[in-house]
């Protein structure tokens, strides 16, 4: 089996750009601590820091007050599991109707379709059953992700910059495409059944271990404001404990990546646009993971220092 003989198309190259973006900002990030700063650039620094954090790690940001102008709630977080549901969810239905109806996508889908792969091709002549699980997945992953953000999670009145704001709209819709682009270069001969194979099986086993796993971390976080009856106590933050937080700081970013990988596995490991995907989840979780893990150092003196930021034991 060789990875997608398509070479490299739009998609990919904006996919390789996000994560080179967010391996810059991580590397760059890394680095500042250690350059010295003098006053013409203690303004790109803020805006920099401005840019990156999110949330808890943005609110011990010192910075001007213009900057406020941007910021958004970032309870915000929802509407970009609503608009990927609607999205996934819409782009699912055409793919079905595809499926079992021969219906085309709509003229628009095939034409950006072609635009972003570069190629003018129809649908894949056969449905891919690897297409059809991959969407089914990320329309749960978004739905489960929606419903905790609107009845698990509890917000403080931390804030996203609006910038992050429309990067996390504009993403779900792209990612969607992503997965039609995939499904471009699928090799599955047959009917969907006779498709199956040892890979859809394992991509769709560690699918499930790392939604539980997100899930379980997002519940133990929001049981550090809740008390037994389940009513809020306090919107501040603490440390937390119980599950894989004993491993790293943020076990909840490292099943983001899992769950990224089992996609591609679920592709059968083939597309290199699905790999460059986990590349940028990877590349973005780093850089948020370590941000969490740097300030839950500098503020609890006893925090155990033998957690890692994100990858158990390793990073
Ligand atoms: N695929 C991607 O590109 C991508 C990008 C970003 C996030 N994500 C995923 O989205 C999910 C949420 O990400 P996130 O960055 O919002 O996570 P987060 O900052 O850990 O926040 C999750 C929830 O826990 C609360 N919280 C965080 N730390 C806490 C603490 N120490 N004490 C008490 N409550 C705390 C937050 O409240 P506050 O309101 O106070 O923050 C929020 O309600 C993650 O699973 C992540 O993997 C994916």
């Amino acid at each position: 089996m060789e990875l997608s003989s398509v070479g490299w198309i739009v998609i990919d190259i904006l996919w390789a750009f996000l994560a080179s973006c967010f391996f810059a900002a991580f590397c760059a990030h890394k680095i500042s601590p250690h350059v010295p700063r003098g006053h013409e650039t203690r303004g790109v620094h803020m805006l920099f820091q401005d840019l990156i954090r999110y949330g808890k790690t943005k609110q011990s940001l010192k910075r001007d007050d213009w900057l406020r102008v941007f910021d958004v709630p970032k309870r915000w977080f929802l509407h970009f599991y609503a608009i990927s549901v609607g999205w996934n969810g819409f782009l699912l239905a055409l793919y079905l109707n595809f499926t079992y109806q021969h219906q085309s996508y709509p003229v628009w889908l095939s034409s950006l379709l072609d635009i972003i792969t570069g190629v003018q091709r129809n649908e894949s002549p056969v449905p891919q059953l690897s297409t059809l699980l991959v969407q089914l997945l990320l329309c749960v992953h978004s739905l489960r992700r929606l419903l905790e953000c609107l009845f698990v999670s509890v917000f403080s009145d931390g804030a996203m910059h609006v910038v992050q704001y429309a990067f996390g709209l504009g993403y779900y819709i792209v990612l969607g495409l992503t997965v039609l682009c995939s499904d471009r270069v699928g090799k599955g001969t047959g009917t969907l059944l006779s498709q199956l194979d040892w890979l859809h099986v394992a991509g769709f086993v560690l699918f499930i271990g790392a939604s539980l796993l997100q899930h379980q971390s997002i519940a133990l976080l929001a049981r550090l404001r809740t008390g037994k009856s389940g009513a809020v106590e306090t919107l501040a933050h603490r440390v937390p404990h119980g599950g894989w937080f004993e491993l790293v700081s943020c076990p909840h970013y490292f099943a983001e990546l899992l769950i990224y990988v089992s996609l591609s596995i679920v592709f059968g490991g083939l597309s290199l646009t699905w790999w460059l995907v986990v590349l940028c989840v990877l590349f973005n979780q780093a850089l948020a993971g370590q941000l969490c893990h740097d300030l839950y150092i500098s503020k609890y003196e006893l925090y155990p220092n033998h957690r890692r930021a994100f990858i158990p034991y390793v990073l």
